[in-house]
Formats: C-alpha cells, structure tokens, sequence
C-alpha cells in the first residue's frame, strides 16, 4: 500500500515529533516543578522533631537522602531508602521488631517505571491515597477510596496491592502467674502519599491506613500506582512482656500470600472423643480431592501460647502444642467418605489428650506444600476460626472407635472397659461383628421378599430392596452400637445405663448419688440395650445418646409391612429410653450416621447431615 504525498508527510512529522518529545524527556529531567513545591509542601517534614526515632525517620536533609527525581527505579538502583527494606512482588520478608519500635518497607509496584512514579507523585501531591481509619479491613474508607479509585482508574498502570502479614513469634510474660493480658498485637501502616514516607504511630492518620492484626494476622488490600511505604509496629510494653516479635510480611499485586477466614462457622466438625483422643472432620470436599488438603493445629484452652495468634500460620507452627505439620503420632489424618453425601472429607484422629479437658483445633491450608506437585508459583495460607472440641472424663468406660467393615458410619464413643478390652480394634470388631450377625438374619427374611420382580408386583412402587437394606443397616448399627457420653453429663436428652454396675476401676455409683438422680429401679436404667455389652464389656455407669427416631420410620417407610416393623411414636410405651428426637436449633441431642458435635445454629452442617433425615420423619408423621 503505497502512502499519498499527504500522508507520507504526516507520518514524517509524527515520527519527527516524537523523537523531539522523547529528547526533550532525556534533556530535561522534570524536577523543575518538585523544586518549588517542596517549599510549600514540606515544611512540617523538615522538622526533625516531629519524626518518629529510629532508623528510618530520616529527615529530607539526609545527607544519605536519595534524589526522589531519579530517572530509575528502585530496582535499577538496587537499594531502597535507609532503613527501608525493600519487599519483591509475593516473597515473605521476616522481619524482628523490638517492643516500642518500627520496621519499615517499601514497595515498587512491579512494571512500573520510576519516571511514571515521579510523575504521578508531582500530580497527586495532595491526594490522600488511603484512608486513616483504624479499623480498616480490606473493604473499609468506603467514600475516600472510591474517589481515590476513580482518579486511579483514569491511569494505566493502577494495580491492586495485597499485603498481609503473620506473626510468628511475640514477647512472652516476665511472670504468667501475675501477667494475665495476651502479648499486645502488631500493627500494620500502609502510606502510599509521597507526603508520608514514614508511616507509624507518629505519622498523620489521615495519610495512612492503620491495621491492628487479629490474632497474629493482617490484611489490607487498595489499589495504587504508586510506591508503597509499609511500617510494623510493637508497642512497648517492656515492663510486662520480654522477648521480640518476628513477623513475615508480603506485598503482592495478586492475592493476600497469607490469609485467615474469621467465619463462624469453621470447616471443621468435632465429631466425638473420648479421655484421650478426639475425632475431627472437614466438611465434605470436592469430588476429586485425593491429597489431603489441610493440616491442623491443636491446643489445650488452659494454656495461652498461641493467644494473640490464632490465625497466624507461623505463629501456630510454633507455638501450638499439636501440629499435623510436625509429623507427630499425636494426630493422624486420612481421607474418608463416611456421611449422607458420601463426598470425601479429611479426618483426623487425635490421641494421648489430657482427660476432661478443653481444646481447640484450628484447620488451615499451606498452598506451599501444593506447589511442590503442582507447578504453580503459590505459597498462600489460609487459617480457619478455631473449633472447639473436648476430651471425656478419665473413667475411661467410653472409647472412640473407627473404621469398622460392616458399620461404616460408626466413628463416635461406645461403652468401654479398658480391663475387658484395652485394645479399641477389638472393641471396634466387637460391636461390628454383632452387628453384622444381627444383619445375617434379616439378610435372609429379606430374601423371602420378591426383590427382584417387576415393579407392578413389589412391596412399593417408590421403595426397593436395597433401599430397605440400607435403612435397615442405618437403623441397626445405631441401635447394637450405643454412643457413649459420662455419666456425669447431665444434658437431659441423655439416657443413664448400667448403674448399678461398677466402673472399670471398681467404684460404683454411690447411694446417696443414685437417689439424688431419682431414677426407677427399671432395666432401661439397669442394664444396657444389649445384654451383651453388660456380659462381655462390663462397662459401668455410662450414658447413652439415644438413636434418633427417624431412623426407625425411615426403615418402616422403606421396607415391605410383610418384616413386621413398627415405631413407637412420642409419648407412647417404648419411645422412651428408646430413641429421642433431633435438636430443632441443630444440637447433638440424638445419634444417626454421620452425626457429630455440629456448631449449634449452623445451618450448614444441619442441611448437610441431618435435616434430610428430619424431613422423611416430619412426612411420615404427617402421612
Ligand atoms: C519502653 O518503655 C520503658 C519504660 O516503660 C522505657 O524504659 C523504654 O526505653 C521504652 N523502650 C522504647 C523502645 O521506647
Ligand atoms: C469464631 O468461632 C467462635 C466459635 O468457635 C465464635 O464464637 C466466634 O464468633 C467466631 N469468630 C468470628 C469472627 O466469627
Ligand atoms: C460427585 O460425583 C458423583 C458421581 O461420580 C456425582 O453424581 C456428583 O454430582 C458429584 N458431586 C459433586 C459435588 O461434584
Ligand atoms: C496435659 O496436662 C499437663 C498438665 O496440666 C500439661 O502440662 C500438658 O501440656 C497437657 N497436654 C495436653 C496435650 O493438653
Ligand atoms: C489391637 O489388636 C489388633 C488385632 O486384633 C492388633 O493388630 C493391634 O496391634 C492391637 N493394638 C494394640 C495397641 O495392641
Ligand atoms: C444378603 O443376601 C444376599 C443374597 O440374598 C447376598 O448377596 C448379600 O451379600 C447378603 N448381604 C450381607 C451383608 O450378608
Ligand atoms: C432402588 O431405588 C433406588 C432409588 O430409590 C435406586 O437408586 C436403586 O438403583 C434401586 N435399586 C434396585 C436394585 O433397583
Ligand atoms: C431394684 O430392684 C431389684 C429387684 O427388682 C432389687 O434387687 C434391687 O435392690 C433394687 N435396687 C434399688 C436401688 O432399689
Ligand atoms: C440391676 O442390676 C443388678 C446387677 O447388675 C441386679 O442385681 C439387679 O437385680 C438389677 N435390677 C433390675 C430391676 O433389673
């Protein structure tokens, strides 16, 4: 395509213009403007007394003082300010800081030149970038940032900046006994206005961001195209607490590295425990989840290391008594599909727990460990809110069992004694294989069922066979398998057992307490639902989380009228010391498979794991 003699000469002055601008850009630094300004714009910074002590409150006098008109980046120059450390797009600086002082940082926005920071900083002088307000989260200063982000938006090279932060270690009391406040939290100063260079304590709130971390944690998120100035600060409570802090911080221009999810409802279900051990699940996981995507950290209640830092990977990793990470036998963790929804989940066992004592776990995700196999460059965590999760009294008569072949759903606490089965495999092959015995037989009245014919001459046009079986399997482990609670929970829905019987260390319920409890002298009270467990285990006195009813009309609903079942309805002979009902507010107040110590109001784990079986009671009441 040829050009016209028009457009031939239009292109030759372009290109001639541009080359003129692009010598004048090299001849003349524009510092001519930044001059003058600085008259007005600096005077209070030339104070000296008005800056904070330490290493970086330099004042612009500095003879170290780097000219702010530098035609390169910081990065071309290699070095940041004095007493400035420099962070690199999504690497953890860690960092100690002294009670009472700062550290300091400094943030080059990935691409963009040092020309193009100069000039906007001559241009926004007088903007405000982020909001002063001290409980801001990612999402606060609504007003001031939508402005800000308007004026961003006009400029090419804005980029959101993610920076969070973990403590991973903190002073510790000079005296616990007297001491009994957490070692105060770190805060976290983000300034990107040139008038601020400096941020902490001292500086103009209104020109900076102020973030006390949450337990360990912080993170702040705003949208810039500016150079970040970033301080940490230890308030100085030296007359109480020795020791330094050490934190990791991290700027990224794509995601927070470190995170914590401060929801109520945690992804992680106490199911049971018993005196030394404790079982925990996730919620269900996707499909295709075969690694184990989480580790947890554990700690007794009583104690107050990881207070301060409950949602700080580091500061768990060191200071929480148990930890999947370290590859203790305290905890062992496996994958399972046990539950309504049959989707896999991660479950971990716990043992050698204090008895009657009180924990929480904590789950959280190391995105670093995934990175290994996969090949993708993140290094995030995330920690979830803490689950709290006890152990049973030392008696000793309940034991958590798991991971049995024929009931499968089973994994909570069943009556126990340590002198007639000290070995929970065996106690667990006890029960199942009851079970399965009991299932033997009604396998074989099944088989008298015309299973197989075709539907117009079933028992039901809805129900089969193998939805019968079910129900029934459901229904059987949960009446042969009692869960086990103390005998000195007195929660109301719990049914006593065996009372009159000794406790494996020989003690037995004395009289004075048996007629405080004013029970009848009546075998629901006297001995366990299956005689077995009295002849063979000897448990003692133990209470029982009675099986739900609606496992009972489900396997009236399913199976043929032709096996005879039948339900006692509420009120009437035989409901009682029987079966009890679901807890409406989500409560474990009754045992079904898959049933565990749901965060009561959690309408998550209600929907997921109870109300379908409460919806087919509710029907069949109703029918
Ligand atoms: C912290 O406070 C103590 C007095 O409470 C003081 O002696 C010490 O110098 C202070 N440290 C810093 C770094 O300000
Ligand atoms: C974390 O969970 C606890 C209950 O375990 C709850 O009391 C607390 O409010 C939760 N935290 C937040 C921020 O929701
Ligand atoms: C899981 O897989 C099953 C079949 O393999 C499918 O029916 C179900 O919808 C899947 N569930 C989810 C949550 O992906
Ligand atoms: C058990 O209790 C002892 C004494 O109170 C305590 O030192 C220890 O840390 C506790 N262990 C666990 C795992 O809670
Ligand atoms: C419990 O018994 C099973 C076999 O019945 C055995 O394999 C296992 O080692 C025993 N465990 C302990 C702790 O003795
Ligand atoms: C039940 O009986 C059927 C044959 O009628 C058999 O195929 C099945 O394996 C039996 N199930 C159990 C658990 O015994
Ligand atoms: C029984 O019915 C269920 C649905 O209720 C169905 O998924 C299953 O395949 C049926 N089984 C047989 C043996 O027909
Ligand atoms: C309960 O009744 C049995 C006989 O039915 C009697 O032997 C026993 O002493 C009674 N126990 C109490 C505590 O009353
Ligand atoms: C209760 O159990 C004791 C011992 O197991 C027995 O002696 C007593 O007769 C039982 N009482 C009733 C009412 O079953």
């Amino acid at each position: 395509m040829a050009l016209s003699p028009l457009q031939s000469r239009l292109a030759a002055s372009l290109v001639a213009s541009c080359l003129l601008l692009l010598l004048y850009l090299i001849l003349s630094p524009p510092n001519f403007a930044l001059a003058a300004e600085l008259q007005e714009a600096w005077p209070v910074l030339l104070d000296e007394g008005n800056f904070p002590t330490g290493p970086a409150a330099r004042s612009l006098l500095d003879p170290t003082y780097e000219p702010e008109f530098s035609p390169f980046d910081r990065s071309i120059i290699g070095r940041a300010p004095p007493g400035f450390t420099s962070l690199t797009n999504n690497e953890p600086m860690p960092m100690n800081v002294d009670e009472g002082s700062t550290q300091r940082f400094v943030f080059a926005l990935p691409g963009v030149s040092g020309r193009q920071i100069e000039e906007d900083r001559l241009e926004l002088r007088d903007e405000r970038i982020v909001s002063g307000d001290p409980s801001a989260g990612a999402g606060a200063g609504a007003a001031e940032h939508q402005e800000q982000e308007q004026n961003i938006a006009r400029r090419q090279t804005s980029q959101r900046v993610y920076i969070s932060a973990n403590t991973c270690q903190q002073p510790q009391p000079i005296d616990p006994s007297k001491t009994t406040m957490d070692p105060p939290q770190l805060t976290l100063y983000v300034s990107t206005s040139a008038e601020n260079q400096a941020p902490g304590p001292l500086a103009n709130p209104a020109s900076q961001a102020t973030v006390v971390f949450n337990e360990g944690a912080a993170m702040y998120s705003f949208t810039t195209n500016r150079e970040v100035y970033i301080a940490v600060h230890a308030s100085n409570v030296s007359d109480v607490f020795s020791g330094i802090y050490n934190f990791r911080v991290v700027a990224s221009t794509e995601r927070y590295y470190y995170s914590y999810d401060a929801q109520e409802d945690a992804d992680l279900i106490w199911v049971d425990s018993d005196s030394q051990g404790a079982l925990l699940i996730t919620h269900d996981l996707a499909n295709n989840t075969n690694a184990e995507p989480y580790v947890l950290f554990a700690h007794n209640k009583n104690d107050r290391a990881i207070n301060g830092l409950k949602y700080s990977y580091c500061g768990l990793q060191n200071y929480a008594q148990i930890a999947t990470t370290r590859g203790e036998d305290m905890v062992r963790t496996s994958m399972t599909k046990r539950g309504l929804s049959n989707l896999p989940k991660q479950q971990f066992f716990f043992s050698g727990l204090n008895s009657s004592a009180e924990y929480i776990g904590i789950l959280a995700k190391d995105g670093s460990s995934t990175s290994k196999r996969q090949t993708t460059s993140t290094g995030t965590t995330l920690v979830f809110n803490a689950t709290s999760f006890s152990t049973k009294s030392d008696h000793g008569n309940c034991r958590l069992i798991v991971d049995l072949s024929f009931c499968d759903q089973v994994a909570y606490s069943v009556p126990s004694n340590p002198t007639t089965f000290g070995n929970a495999t065996q106690l667990a092959q006890f029960y199942d294989s009851f079970a399965s015995t009991m299932y033997a037989n009604f396998n074989k009245s099944l088989a008298q069922i015309a299973c197989e014919a075709p539907s117009t001459q079933r028992y039901s046009l809805a129900r089969n066979c193998s939805d019968c079986a079910s129900a029934y399997k459901d229904w059987l482990c949960s009446v042969t398998i009692p869960r086990c609670e103390d005998f000195s929970n007195n929660a109301a829905y719990l049914q006593p057992r065996a009372i009159s019987q000794p406790f494996p260390d020989g003690k037995t319920l004395d009289a004075a307490t048996l007629a405080a409890l004013n029970l009848p002298n009546t075998t629901a009270y006297n001995s366990s639902r299956n005689p077995r467990i009295d002849e063979v285990i000897r448990p003692g006195p133990y209470k029982e989380v009675l099986p739900c009813d609606d496992l009972c009309y489900k396997l009236v609903q399913n199976c043929p009228a032709a096996l005879g079942f039948g339900c006692p309805l509420p009120g009437q002979i035989g409901f009682d010391g029987n079966y009890a009902r679901h807890d409406p507010s989500g409560g474990l107040t009754c045992n079904f498979p898959g049933s565990a110590h749901f965060p009561s109001g959690s309408q998550r784990a209600v929907v997921n794991w109870g109300l379908l079986l409460g919806a087919v009671a509710v029907g069949l009441l109703l029918i």
